[in-house]
C-alpha cells in the first residue's frame, strides 16, 4: 500500500485481522496507530506488531490523537459505538481522509450525516476468514467517496482476502452469505462431528475427519475449475451409498432450507439497521 497514514479505532477481532493484514502487505508500524478500550489490549497490540497503541483507559482523547492527520481512518468498534467515535474525531479529520467502519448496520449516510455531510466514507462487511487472510470484504461507497479513495479499500481489503464492491441497498444482503456464512459451515462441522460419534468414532477422530474433508473440499472447490455440482457429482455414483446421504438432504429440501435461513437473516439485518444505536 502506498505509504499512508493508518488509524484504526477499535483493535478487538477485526480490527486485528486489518492490522495484520496491512503490515503483512508491506505498510510499516511506523505508520499506523491503534485504539482500544483497556490497557491491556493496548499493551498486547503493541507488544505482538510493534504499531503504536493507546488505549482510552490510559488517554480519554485516544482516539482523535490516532485519527488526527491519518489518510484512514478504520472504525472496527461494536456498531453502537460507531457514532460515538465518529463525534469524538469529526473535528480532527484531515479534508481528504477515508473513513472505513466495518460495523454491520450502520449506513454511509449514518455517518456522513454524523460527520460534516462532507467526508468520504465506506462501509465494509469482512468475515472471520480475513483472520487467516482467506476473507470475503464486501464494500459499498457514500456520496463523496473517489474512484481513488475506492481503490484504497479495495486495496485495504485484499490485505485480508477477497474483495466485492456492491451498491449498499445490497451490503445487508452479502452480509448473510459472506457475512454469516463461516457460521453455517462450522455449524455443518459441528453436526457432521455428531454423526461420526454416532458412529463410534472419538471426538478426536470425528474431528479429525471432519476438519480435513471441510479444508480439503474447500481448496478443491477453490483450486478445480469444475463447479460445486460437479465437484458433487464425482463423488456420488449412481445409487451409491454417497447418493443414499445426498438424498436426504433432497428430502429434507435442503435448498429450501438455505433459502429461508438467508432470508431470516435478511429480516434480522433489516431490523437491526433501523434501530438507532
Ligand atoms: N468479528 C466479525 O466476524 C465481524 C465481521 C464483520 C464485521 N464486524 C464488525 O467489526 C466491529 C468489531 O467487531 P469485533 O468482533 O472485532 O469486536 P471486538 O473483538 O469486541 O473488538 C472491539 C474493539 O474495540 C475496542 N473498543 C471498545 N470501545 C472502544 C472505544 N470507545 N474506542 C476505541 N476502541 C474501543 C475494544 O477494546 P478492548 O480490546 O480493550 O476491549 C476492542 O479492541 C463491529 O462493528 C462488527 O460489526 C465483525
Amino acid at each position: 500500500m502506498e505509504t499512508k497514514q493508518i488509524a484504526i479505532l477499535g483493535t478487538g477481532s477485526m480490527g486485528k485481522a486489518i492490522l495484520s493484514g496491512i503490515l503483512a502487505a508491506g505498510t510499516s508500524p511506523a505508520d499506523v496507530r491503534v485504539t482500544t478500550k483497556s490497557k491491556a489490549s493496548a499493551d498486547a497490540i503493541f507488544s505482538n506488531h510493534g504499531v503504536q497503541a493507546t488505549s482510552l483507559e490510559s488517554n480519554s482523547a485516544a482516539n482523535s490523537s490516532a485519527a488526527k492527520d491519518a489518510d484512514l481512518v478504520i472504525l472496527a468498534v461494536k456498531p453502537n459505538m460507531i457514532l460515538e467515535t465518529l463525534s469524538e474525531v469529526a473535528a480532527v479529520l484531515k479534508p481528504d481522509c477515508l473513513v472505513v467502519s466495518v460495523a454491520a448496520g450502520i449506513t454511509t449516510a449514518a455517518m456522513e450525516e454524523q460527520l460534516s455531510g462532507n467526508e468520504a466514507v465506506v462501509r465494509a462487511m469482512p468475515n472471520t476468514p480475513s483472520v487467516v487472510g482467506l476473507g470475503v470484504t464486501g464494500i459499498s461507497k457514500g456520496s463523496n467517496v473517489s474512484a481513488k479513495q475506492l481503490d484504497l479499500a479495495i486495496e485495504l481489503f485484499s490485505s485480508v482476502g477477497k474483495v466485492l464492491v456492491v451498491d449498499e441497498s445490497k451490503i445487508d444482503a452479502l452480509s448473510t452469505i459472506s457475512g454469516s456464512g463461516p457460521a453455517y459451515v462450522f455449524y455443518f462441522a459441528e453436526k457432521l462431528i455428531t454423526a461420526a460419534k454416532s458412529l463410534g468414532f472419538s471426538e478426536q477422530e470425528a474431528s479429525l475427519m471432519v476438519k480435513e474433508t471441510f479444508l480439503g473440499s474447500a481448496t478443491l472447490l477453490a483450486t478445480s475449475s469444475s463447479s460445486p455440482e460437479e465437484l458433487r457429482q464425482q463423488v456420488t455414483s449412481p445409487n451409491g451409498t454417497t447418493m443414499q446421504a445426498t438424498g436426504r438432504f433432497d428430502a429434507a429440501d435442503l435448498e429450501r432450507v438455505f433459502i429461508e435461513a438467508t432470508e431470516a437473516a435478511l429480516a434480522r439485518a433489516k431490523e437491526l439497521g433501523r434501530v438507532k444505536p
